[in-house]
């Protein structure tokens, strides 16, 4: 039989650190194909773009793509110069990867690791539905030596799929949870027509889905308030980035939190060929190369959802799970938990409880 194969996009920074972690979980729940490819500041420097054709068509014959994170963090004198970032979004845009999803939990016995009051943070369970190829970052843009504008547009058609996702998971969490719609329709055109697609695809479709309408500044003050009133937050791309980062207070550190990027609605059978699975944080250049100082639980997580949603391999993605929670429950903490752990001891600490 012939072995799932994943294209595997290490990156920058701690990227290839936490990736080298997460590939020893796959490896020890079943048998893959990996191949490895250049992105980001590393493919740069070897070929003078962030992502060359040979990455790319990696990523499209693969079953599913796992990546570390790009960026070096500067920010570079001439604007023109190609940047690791732009490989990561050509990369999206070029998957079609429309739907990512980041699934934050309070977890159990972590509950006072983070700046929460432990109370606020018990039975969080949450998932951002971020819109992840539309917007201002892949508006029309433009500079020059004087002014510069981004546009953010969308479509009723790329506001529908989106919003569809989020209330078919709202669905498979059960009978009561709700789907928060966030945006800023008090301002945006685009959010207006957000809040009116997504009403009137509840309406038609999702009547029996509750569903709210909030404004993102609300939201965030709402979600260090009280995040156990979420349960789906929808919103679009840049929001979603923000906001999703915000959600790193509830486990306690954005080392813990993956992400999925799917190209089409989820299918709980089979997978989604052709979908992206990669940590929320990015490259960490204050603590990339220092012994071990990153936590690879986001990247580990990251392949869980993989196997979930990438792969349909329902069994393998909860064992991961299971053990990145009994490896912490444990006691497992990595310097972004104030312990002493190492990236190496974490990733033991799960091998172990696998
Ligand atoms: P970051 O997420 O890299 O780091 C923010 C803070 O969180 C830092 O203090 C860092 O040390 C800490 N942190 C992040 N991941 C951690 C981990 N696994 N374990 C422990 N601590 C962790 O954000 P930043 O510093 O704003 O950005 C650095 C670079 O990463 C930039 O170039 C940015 O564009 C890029 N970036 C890339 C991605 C991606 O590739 N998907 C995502 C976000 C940021
Ligand atoms: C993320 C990152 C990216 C984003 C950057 C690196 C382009 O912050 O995945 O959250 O803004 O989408
Ligand atoms: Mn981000």
């Amino acid at each position: 039989s012939t072995h799932p194969r994943i294209a595997v996009l290490p990156g920058d920074g701690i990227g290839p650190e936490v990736m080298a972690c997460a590939l020893e979980v796959l490896h020890a729940v079943g048998d893959f194909t990996v191949d490895e490819h250049l992105i980001g500041a590393a493919a740069i420097d070897k070929t003078g773009t962030p992502l060359p054709d040979a990455s790319l068509d990696g990523c499209r014959a693969a079953d599913a793509t796992l990546l570390g994170a790009v960026g070096t963090g500067a920010v570079p004198a001439d604007p023109d110069s190609p940047r690791p970032e732009q490989g990561v979004l050509e990369l999206r845009r070029a998957l079609g990867v429309y739907a990512n999803l980041r699934p934050v939990r309070a977890i159990p016995g972590l509950e006072d690791a983070g700046p929460l009051k432990a109370d606020r943070v018990r039975g969080v369970d949450l998932v951002v539905v971020r819109e992840l190829t539309g917007g201002l970052y892949f508006g029309r843009r433009g500079r020059t030596a004087h002014d510069a504008f981004d546009t953010c547009a969308y479509t009723r058609d790329e506001i529908e799929r989106i919003a569809r996702i989020a209330f078919t998971l709202a669905e498979a969490k059960g009978p009561a949870a709700r789907v928060t719609s966030v945006d800023k329709a008090n301002v945006l055109a685009t959010s207006q027509l957000w809040r009116d697609v997504v009403q009137g695809l509840a309406d038609r479709e999702y009547p029996h889905v509750p569903l709210d309408h909030l404004l993102v500044d609300t939201a965030a003050m709402r979600l260090a308030t009280e995040p156990s009133a979420f349960d789906i937050i929808l919103t679009e791309n840049m929001f979603g980035d923000i906001l999703s980062d915000e959600t790193a207070v509830i486990p306690g550190s954005i080392g813990l939190l993956a992400s999925a990027s799917l190209p089409a609605p989820i299918d709980a059978g089979e997978g989604v060929r052709g979908a992206l699975f990669e940590p929320i944080h990015g490259s960490a250049p204050d603590i990339a190369g220092r012994g071990g100082l990153a936590s690879p639980l986001g990247m580990i997580l990251s392949v869980a959802l993989m196997l979930r949603y990438g792969l349909g391999r329902t069994g393998e993605a909860d064992a991961v799970e299971h053990a990145v929670d009994h490896a912490l429950r444990e006691g497992l903490r990595t310097a972004d938990l104030g312990g002493t752990a190492t990236s190496h001891d974490a990733k033991r600490a799960v091998l172990a409880a696998l």
